[in-house]
């Protein structure tokens, strides 16, 4: 099996990562770790989302984020934008980037976004016609690929549906969501063929979360067949306020070391990933959650 020779990496630890922290987390801290990000080498780093900050507090200071990062030529710094009031403000704030998020939970969607899947469609309707006119991009994530914290199973053609809804309103990528990772190697790649039937593989990207310690493998899974966009957190930061017990993402250093043993590009500098995985982690007064940061400091502990 030939995997992709170059693979991106997204790290949505500023937004998926903190959105679930419970402590207030400055925006100097959130800015200081974008510019760390940054100097790790990933190019694509998801900052903030606009939601409404009754829902999701920990994201409230999303505009003075975008308005105090300091914007690295060759890097995007994409948010989240749930519908044209997020979309505006976040036009307002310079961004280039946004994604729209659904899911393929009916009820997943109610809890989370307060509608509908039909509905969220209508509503990410205007947002893509405002961002094609604003020549912003735009990236669809669906919720829930691999099963769902209130209905269980997920059929995989109602994954693909939502998807393709997606790609054909004007998405660039579709991001899938292991949103509670219950996801194993085997269901994944399943998910993937329902949805590669009707996207194109080359235009997926895996989304999975570490809740059951399966995300490597599921990233590994979906490499074989052809997926070569991840979205990763670092030092495993995260999850989501409406799906209770899901932890972080799969940990960005755990992905590049990962990826570098294949021998596939990212252009990330591993020990500079680290040294953010150890900053961020003692911000929030806790080790860092992957396995990788851990074992790379342990290692540099035991050289001194
Ligand atoms: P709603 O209450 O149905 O919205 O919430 P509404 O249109 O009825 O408006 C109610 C109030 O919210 C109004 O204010 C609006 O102005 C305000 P009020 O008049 O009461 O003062 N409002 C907003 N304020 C700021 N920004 C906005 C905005 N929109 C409305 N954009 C809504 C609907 C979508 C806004 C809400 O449900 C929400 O914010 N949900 C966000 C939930 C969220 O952020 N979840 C986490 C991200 S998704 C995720 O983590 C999954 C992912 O990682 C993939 C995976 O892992 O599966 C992406
Ligand atoms: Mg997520």
């Amino acid at each position: 099996m030939r995997l992709p020779a170059q693979v991106r990496i997204v790290d949505v630890g500023p937004r998926d990562g903190l959105q679930n922290e419970k402590q207030i987390i400055s925006t100097e801290v959130k800015v200081e770790l974008i510019a760390r990000l940054g100097a790790a080498g990933l190019k694509t780093i998801e900052a903030a989302s606009f939601v409404s900050p009754k829902w999701v507090p920990q994201m409230g200071d999303n505009s003075e984020v975008m308005a105090r990062i300091e914007r690295l030529p060759g890097v995007t710094y994409p948010v989240l934008t749930p519908n044209l009031k997020g979309f505006e403000a976040a036009l307002a704030a310079g961004v280039t980037e946004v994604a729209v998020f659904g899911a393929a939970s009916e009820s997943f969607s109610q809890k989370n976004i307060n509608c509908s899947i039909a509905e969220s469609l209508q509503r990410f309707e205007p947002v893509m016609a405002a961002a094609k006119a604003a020549g912003v991009k735009v990236r669809g994530y669906v919720s829930c690929t691999l099963g769902c914290p209130y209905e269980g199973e997920i059929a995989p053609a109602a994954v693909a549906d939502v998807a393709a809804t997606l790609f054909d309103m004007g998405c660039y990528e579709i991001s899938l969501g292991d949103t509670i990772g219950t996801g194993t190697p085997g269901k994944t790649q399943r998910m993937l063929e329902a949805v590669a039937a009707r996207v194109a593989i080359d235009k997926l990207a895996g989304h999975y979360h570490d809740t059951y310690g399966q995300a490597l493998a599921n990233i590994y899974a979906s490499l074989e067949m052809g997926v070569a966009v991840f979205d990763a957190s670092v030092g495993g930061l995260g999850g989501c306020p409406y799906a209770a017990g899901a932890s972080g993402n799969v940990a960005t250093e755990d992905v590049v070391y990962l990826l570098n043993g294949l021998g596939l590009e990212t252009g990330i500098d591993l020990n500079t990933l680290v040294d953010t995985a150890a900053w961020i982690s003692a911000q929030l007064g806790r080790e860092p959650g992957s396995k990788v940061a851990r074992a790379v400091l342990a290692k540099r502990g035991a050289c001194v």
